[in-house]
């Protein structure tokens, strides 16, 4: 059935204006003013409404085995709460241990997202041990169209890679031409300082910061754009929180290393005294890099507001609070996330545009269009264009309410979230052409997201995404 929706303003990574859109099958066919009906077209009215393209999530976590447990969700509730929150894209991190046959494990991930998934979904492959077994599967993997890889630098001896891994990845990376995401802390430094705090009688959550203070996610950083310019490889820092960080990042990007930045959720709206609350409340707010000191967060969002922050995901990462215990008596023991999936649209809207100076391109193009260029999606995803796929968010800027565990979809017993408010929700939520949410209901169907085969973006480093 065709769709049409009428009055609306549409808001694109770098456009604004009022016009009428027609989806025919799963794409947009149209885009005008006055558009008619085709006979049997539902027919939405968006007037006062904003129309964006479909949100991306970039930086997702649902199947995790970590910390000695798993992650919450799974992809009934992930994307539900996506596509609630306005997402219609995901891409989740598909992270093997050390330990694990990286094959096997990719085959895992995927099975728990096929045919369940309602919203469209894609991964990051996580390179957590260089042999030349591993280098084999990789290439087998992005030629499936897992075009991205991720690397951590911290994690020691579980997910985590040594120089000389991170370095052949990159190498790898560079000759298939796809982009390598990369967590930034000092391995070393981290466990070292843990002991040391551990030692000293210091093992409340508030001190998980202090384990891992600005200066080692700076050095990963720093490090991370050293191997790049090294190898020539594309990369994307993850969930950057900090100043110093950013500074790494942005001084090797005017050297020309090719760069790019995310930061997430978390690190734009908390900061590292939530850690400290007594109690349970305390481990809610423990994940990596950590929440930081308050004076960091005018630095991201002029950044963001800049496009020296290209994109904003959420490291999504639901743990319950019965997980969480599991550090009651040693910070290194609590399991590291914040949920945020179905939070991160109207959070981002409501403390950068309206109620701060986040103009609404910029909003639009980091948390969807850029994510979609940098990672092989545009102009699929990310886009309102004729013959870009229907995924659409009609956003109602006048809806009042706030956040709270009790309503949320994502499967974790609170929110990090709970109580603050929000200036608008997605009223109607399409993903290619069908409708799957209506005034904050899911009404969609499980199954019709889509696994993203994606090609590579950096052909030899020579393709810019731009
Ligand atoms: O604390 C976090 N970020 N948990 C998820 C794993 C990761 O580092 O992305
Ligand atoms: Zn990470
Ligand atoms: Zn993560």
């Amino acid at each position: 059935m065709a769709l049409l929706i009428r009055n609306g303003e549409i808001v694109t990574g770098t456009d604004r204006y009022f016009a009428d859109i027609l989806v025919e099958g799963e794409t947009i066919s149209r885009i005008a003013k006055g558009l008619a009906a085709p006979e049997g077209a539902e027919v939405i009215d968006a007037t006062g409404k904003l129309v964006f393209p479909g949100f991306i999530d970039p930086h997702v976590h649902i199947h995790l085995p970590f910390m000695g447990t798993f992650a919450k969700d799974d992809y009934k509730t992930a994307s539900t709460a996506a596509l609630v929150g306005g997402t219609t894209t995901l891409i989740e991190m598909c992270c093997p241990s050390r330990m694990d046959d990286a094959m096997e494990q990719y085959n895992i991930w995927k099975a728990k997202a096929a045919g369940m998934s309602a919203c469209d979904y894609t991964f990051h492959m996580a390179v957590t041990r260089y042999d030349a077994t591993t280098e084999a599967q990789l290439r087998e993997i992005v030629a499936d169209g897992t075009a991205s890889f991720k690397i951590f630098l911290s994690y020691k001896n579980f997910f985590g890679v040594d120089d000389g891994e991170m370095y052949q990845t990159l190498k790898l990376a560079r000759e298939l031409g796809v982009i390598v995401t990369a967590h930034c802390e000092n391995a070393e430094l981290v466990s070292r300082l843990q002991a040391e705090l551990i030692a000293a009688g210091k093992t409340g959550p508030e001190w998980h910061e202090p384990s891992r203070p600005e200066t080692v996610e700076a050095e990963g950083t720093t490090r991370f754009a050293t191997f790049l310019e090294t190898t020539g490889a594309t990369g994307y820092v993850v969930h950057l929180s900090c100043a110093p960080a950013l500074k790494a990042a942005l001084d090797a990007k005017a050297r020309g290393v090719k760069i790019s930045v995310e930061s997430v959720l978390p690190h734009f709206l908390l900061d590292k005294t939530y850690a400290a609350r007594e109690g349970v409340e305390g481990l809610k707010y423990v994940m990596s890099p950590p929440l930081r000191d308050k004076r960091n967060q005018a630095t991201l969002w002029d950044a963001l507001e800049a496009g020296e922050i290209d994109t904003v995901g959420t490291d999504h990462c639901p743990f319950d609070l019965e997980q969480k215990l599991l550090g009651k008596d040693a910070f290194t023991l609590i399991p590291n996330g914040i949920p945020g999936l179905e939070d991160r649209v109207n959070l981002m809207y409501t403390y950068g545009v309206s109620r701060g100076s986040l103009s609404l391109n910029r909003f639009v193009d980091a948390l969807s269009t850029k994510a979609a260029k940098l990672f092989g999606l545009y102009p699929r995803k990310g886009e309102i264009a004729v013959g870009s796929d229907a995924d659409l968010v009609i956003y109602d800027p006048a809806y009042r309410g706030a956040i709270s565990a009790k309503t949320q979809h994502v499967n974790c017993d609170y929110s990090g979230f709970e109580g603050v408010e929000i200036d608008g929700r997605p009223s109607v939520v399409t993903v290619r052409g069908q409708v799957q949410v209506r005034d904050g209901v899911f009404v969609g169907e499980y199954g019709r997201g889509e696994f993203l085969r994606r090609k590579p973006v950096f052909d030899n480093g020579v393709t810019d995404a731009g």
